[in-house]
């Protein structure tokens, strides 16, 4: 472990080159933020903010931090899940003189402990996956709050508990709802979540999935995408909710929509995107097929309840890296994903760059506008701009080669044209 001074505390300094060309090859796919950066570096707007961040460690993120440094801020970061931290990015980025405080497989104290560490760059901003940063801020740092121009929140999870803290009246200062973009939402949490999820899954398992019964709990954006690939694959997709109206996408989408009761005894693999907790317990376990696989995807560790799995089983053991073994009394055994953490992010690399372009393209345009307005904001959550979305969407169609359309002035006016009918 390294630590200087306040400045970084990384696994291994001497792992940066490698980190260094993993960010070579993020940002080679990540145009939308490759422009905002060369745009910015010229009119620097963050000049004189200082932003704590705790968002994963990973190249994507790096170029995310490169791009808010070269539009003039100065960054303290932490990782916001024990177990996705990509050491060698870490590395990189103290090396590159980023103050870092971040190692994969830390643990909550330490979590904490970084957290703390990122604080004391005295913020003015901050930017958030989960709210553990702001949630930090306005519970150990209150009086802190009032120097804050603003924050950011990644995640549906964080911006559903910071929506409730102001309907509380106990958010201390304004965020941008940064998940709640269509640039971000409609891109990462389903195509982004879909892939890394299977990705995870895989590179933790290698099980074939053609021919699996495959459980999806939740079908928000992030289960409606695993759903999706794991179909591809040539899984038998489940769904499992609790809303009537995503179960009903899910029934029109092609999926079985049963109760986890009922799914528990038929399902090969299991995974949890619901972000809510205990939606696999004790009953559950004990009804599964041997052999039967388990991970989660939301962004908290509490959807599976391993101490539930832990009290059921008569052994366990790491049967291969991100992938455990438990032998439950009955003699079946019940494998658990990366310990019930993010499986994407703790069993494999996250979301493509290609789709966190557009998820940090809108943190980085929300940073700018926090700079510029965030003390005039309420002190409420906010949605971003249509326009930032729209510039985002056409930065990126641009990249991908795409052109559009333009109405004529007769359909503008034929669109607008109240009086016209059939
Ligand atoms: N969340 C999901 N995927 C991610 C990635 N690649 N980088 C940062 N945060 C993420």
């Amino acid at each position: 472990m390294e630590s200087e001074g306040r400045r970084h505390k990384v696994k291994d300094i001497a792992l940066a080159p490698e980190g260094l060309r993993k960010m070579e090859w993020a940002e080679s796919r990540m145009p939308v933020m490759r422009a905002l950066r060369e745009q910015y570096s010229r009119t620097r707007p963050l000049a004189g903010m200082r932003i704590a961040g705790c968002l994963h460690v990973t190249k994507e993120t790096a170029i995310l931090i490169r791009t808010l440094v070269a539009a003039g801020a100065e960054v303290s970061w932490s990782g916001c899940n024990p177990l996705s931290t990509q050491d060698d990015v870490a590395a990189a980025l103290a090396a590159e003189g980023v103050s870092m405080f971040a190692w994969r497989g830390l643990s909550v104290d330490e979590f904490y402990w970084c957290i703390e560490r990122t604080i004391e760059i005295d913020p003015t901003l901050s930017l958030d996956d989960g709210a553990d940063l702001i949630f930090t801020l306005h519970n150990r740092h209150p009086d802190h709050c009032a120097r804050m121009n603003g924050g950011t929140e990644e995640t549906t999870t964080g911006v559903h508990r910071l929506r409730a803290m102001a309907a509380a009246g106990a958010l201390r200062y304004p965020v941008i709802a940064v998940n709640d973009a269509e640039t971000k939402w409609d891109f990462d949490n389903v195509y982004g979540t879909g892939q890394s999820s299977i990705d995870g899954i895989l590179r933790s398992t290698n099980v074939l999935l053609a021919g699996k019964v495959f459980v999806v709990a939740g079908y928000g954006h992030c289960g409606r995408g695993v759903a999706m690939r794991a179909r591809g694959l040539g899984a038998r997709v489940l769904v499992t909710e609790i809303d009537p109206i995503p179960a009903l996408k899910a029934t029109l989408d092609g999926f079985q929509v049963m109760r986890m009761d009922e799914a528990a005894a038929q399902g090969d693999v299991f995974i949890t995107a619901t972000g809510m907790k205990d939606v696999i317990v004790r009953r559950h376990f004990e009804s599964m097929k041997d052999g039967a696989i388990v991970c989660n995807t939301g962004h908290y560790d509490c959807e599976i309840n391993i101490a539930d799995l832990e009290a059921a089983a008569a052994s366990t053991r790491e049967i291969r890296p991100n992938n455990d073994e438990y032998v439950m009394r009955s003699g079946r055994k019940v494998f658990l994903l990366a310990r019930g953490r993010l499986v994407n992010l703790a069993g494999a690399e996250g979301h493509p760059s290609e789709v966190m372009d557009m998820s940090f393209a809108n943190q980085f345009l929300s940073m700018v506008r926090l700079a510029r307005e965030g003390r005039s904001l309420a002190t409420t959550v906010h949605d971003i701009p249509v326009s930032q979305d729209q510039e985002i969407a056409a930065l990126k169609l641009a990249s991908e080669g795409a052109t559009l359309d333009v109405l004529t002035p007769a359909q503008i006016a034929y669109r607008d044209d109240f009086a016209a009918g059939t």
